[in-house]
């Protein structure tokens, strides 16, 4: 078979089975060096103004071409094409943004004819190989990171039913069995006093398993009453249209927990919460201008990671910008239908 051939299946096949863009480096220019029986080789890649040597090939002690080498692969870098000399080549690895490595080594003693579409298509099979193995650890570090808040946030749900089930057994079942004592001994005043208890017992733990305001006053009304109920002053903008109320439901939760947040943590003195349909879309936001945080070093707690996991279970997107003293906009967008 054609070597050059051979070399190009040889990288695919590697592709196939390594996610990691150091190896799909040197498994290319391995490719290369046994295509062309070359002894030696290197790559470089873009550091700051200059190179790095990222790997070497076959390459024993100080080699006496390395600054002529050097040099014509920064030009290869820059110009985005192979170029050679009498005794040099230089082939880029093409990547998303330009250039992302150069391969670069001496011709001296070549044993084929150099050809500039072969060593243009195995560098094209490195550079997608690379992409591929970005997007791969990309992916990867996600999943992990998404995994780990869902646990979290399952433990917390957790935690919140065996809160609610204390209260019913505790609370509920104590004032209920005190009212049946006091039936029994014919105190019914004190009865019917237990008996209220417990209704406002129920009346407590339903309204934390469900947003009532929602059922009663609808979307735009249990915000009003969300934002009313914070004292501060705030603007509401609702242009709403008929939406899944599975998305009602995430939207009031997101901003309840947004407003929950920037009151307690921001103190800020206003309050703009946005919520209108554009196309399939529902956009919503709030902004406070109190004291922000950095998202970036302030780890999320169980009400950042809730929003976003109800957002993105619901095929949204969820963007939170805050700086230490300018604020905090927490924004998401839902489609209108549920999926
Ligand atoms: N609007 C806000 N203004 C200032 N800090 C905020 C705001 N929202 C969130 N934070 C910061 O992010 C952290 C995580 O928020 P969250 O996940 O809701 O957890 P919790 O509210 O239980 O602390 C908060 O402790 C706070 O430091
Ligand atoms: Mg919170």
């Amino acid at each position: 078979m054609d070597p050059r051939f051979r070399a190009l299946r040889e990288v695919a096949r590697a592709a196939a089975s390594s996610p990691n863009p150091q190896a799909a480096l040197v498994r290319g220019l391995r490719a290369l060096l046994d295509c062309y029986r070359l002894p030696c080789g290197e790559v470089f890649v873009p550091q700051g103004p200059g190179l790095a040597l990222r790997a070497l090939e076959g390459c024993e002690g100080n080699c006496p071409l390395h600054d002529p080498i050097r040099a014509l692969a920064a030009r290869a870098l820059n110009e985005g094409r192979v170029l050679r000399t009498p005794a040099l080549v230089a082939v880029p690895i093409p990547g998303e943004r330009g250039p992302r490595a150069v391969y670069a080594f001496a011709r001296r003693d070549l044993a084929e004819p150099l050809d500039d579409a072969f060593l243009e298509a195995l560098a094209s099979v490195v550079g997608l190989w690379i992409d591929h193995a970005e997007l791969y650890q990309r992916l990867e570090t996600r999943e992990a990171e998404r995994g780990r808040l869902l646990r979290r946030l399952l433990l917390v749900q957790e935690e919140e039913r065996r809160r609610i089930g204390r209260e019913l057994h505790d609370d509920l079942g104590a004032h209920l069995t005190a009212a049946l004592l006091a039936l029994k001994t014919g105190r019914e005043e004190d009865a019917r006093e237990q008996i209220r208890t417990a209704m406002a017992t129920v009346r407590r733990v339903s309204r934390a398993l469900r947003p009532q305001a929602l059922e009663e006053l609808g979307l735009e009304g249990a915000l009003r009453a969300l934002l009313a109920a914070s004292g501060l002053p705030y603007r509401l903008e609702a242009r709403l249209c008929p939406l899944d109320p599975l998305v009602e439901m995430v939207a009031f939760r997101v901003l309840q927990e947004a407003v929950t947040n920037a009151i307690r943590h921001g103190h800020p003195t206003r309050l703009e919460l946005r919520l209108v349909c554009q196309g399939e879309r529902l956009l919503g936001e709030l902004r406070d201008d109190g004291r922000g945080f950095d998202p970036a070093t302030t780890p999320p707690g169980v009400g950042l990671v809730g929003m976003r996991e109800r957002v993105e279970q619901l095929g949204g997107e969820l963007s939170i910008e805050s700086r230490p003293g300018a604020g905090t906009r927490v924004r998401f967008s839902l489609p209108r239908e549920a999926p």
